[in-house]
């Protein structure tokens, strides 16, 4: 698969594996790592959509539409990015990944925390967490986030999430408490993917807008709880 168009982090892609219209709409992923010929993407087994694209084998043909939306802005100079993913979020931030930068990792268990080899590769401050306790820290990612930001005594955090809708709303409220900036990717379900059917709207400061035509990533302030 060849892209035409180089993605950013955050963005995502449409996909459909059938060739026919069922399932009728394409399904969207975070773009995971690229190069000038190839796209990947890290798909959790949900619904028909996620398992006919499973069952695909080199050859078929695919389905893509992208990139799309808008993806997460550089930080700053003087920020410190905090990394915060739960689930198969850790797919939008992963392209985000730098040596040294600091990640906050949590799924339901060990066997749903993906990608650990290739992140341990990346940085060594990873915080992992999962609910089970089955490793690391029992818990989630913004409870670990919480007890751990002020030992971590860095400039200026600004923090690059995207995960499960409760570690989001848990998030957006610690942040708008402690007055903490950031940025969230929305995972939030999609019909069309491309901003003509409005289903797929979160309630902002300016009104409602579009997870995947304004967003999926968006600026804390923005986000109305
Ligand atoms: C911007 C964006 C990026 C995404 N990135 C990834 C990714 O990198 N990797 C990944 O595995 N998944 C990702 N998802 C979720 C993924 O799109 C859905 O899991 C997929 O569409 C399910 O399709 P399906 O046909 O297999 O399941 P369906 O038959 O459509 O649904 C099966 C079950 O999954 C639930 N479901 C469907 N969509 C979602 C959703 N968005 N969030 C929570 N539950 C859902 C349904 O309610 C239903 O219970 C992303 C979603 C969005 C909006
Ligand atoms: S899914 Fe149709 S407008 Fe976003």
């Amino acid at each position: 698969m060849q892209p035409h168009v180089r993605p950013v982090p955050g963005q995502f892609y449409l996909l459909r594996a059938s060739e026919t219209l069922d399932p009728l709409l394409r399904r969207p992923f975070s773009i995971l790592m690229w190069d000038d010929t190839h796209l990947e993407f890290l798909i959790r087994l949900k619904g028909r959509g996620t398992h006919l694209l499973r069952n695909m084998r080199v050859g078929d043909r695919i389905d893509v539409l992208g990139p799309l939306g808008n993806g997460y802005p550089d930080p700053l100079k003087d920020e410190t990015p905090i990394l915060v993913a739960g689930g198969v979020g850790i797919a939008s931030v992963f392209p985000l990944l730098h040596a040294g930068t600091r990640l906050f990792y949590g799924a339901m268990n060990s066997a749903e925390l993906y990608l650990l080899d290739d992140i341990k590769k990346l940085t060594g401050n990873i915080f992992i967490c999962t609910d089970d306790g089955s490793k690391g820290f029992k818990g989630n990612a913004v409870e670990r986030l919480i007890e751990s930001l002020d030992d971590l005594a860095v400039a200026k955090p600004t923090i690059y999430a995207c995960g499960p809708e409760g570690m989001i709303a848990a998030l957006l409220k610690f942040l708008s408490e402690r007055g903490i900036p950031g940025y969230i990717s929305f995972e939030e379900r999609m019909a069309c993917g491309i901003g003509a059917c409005l289903g797929c709207v979160i309630k902002t400061v300016q009104g409602y807008k579009r997870v995947c035509k304004e967003g999926p990533v968006f600026n804390v302030r923005e986000i109305v709880c």
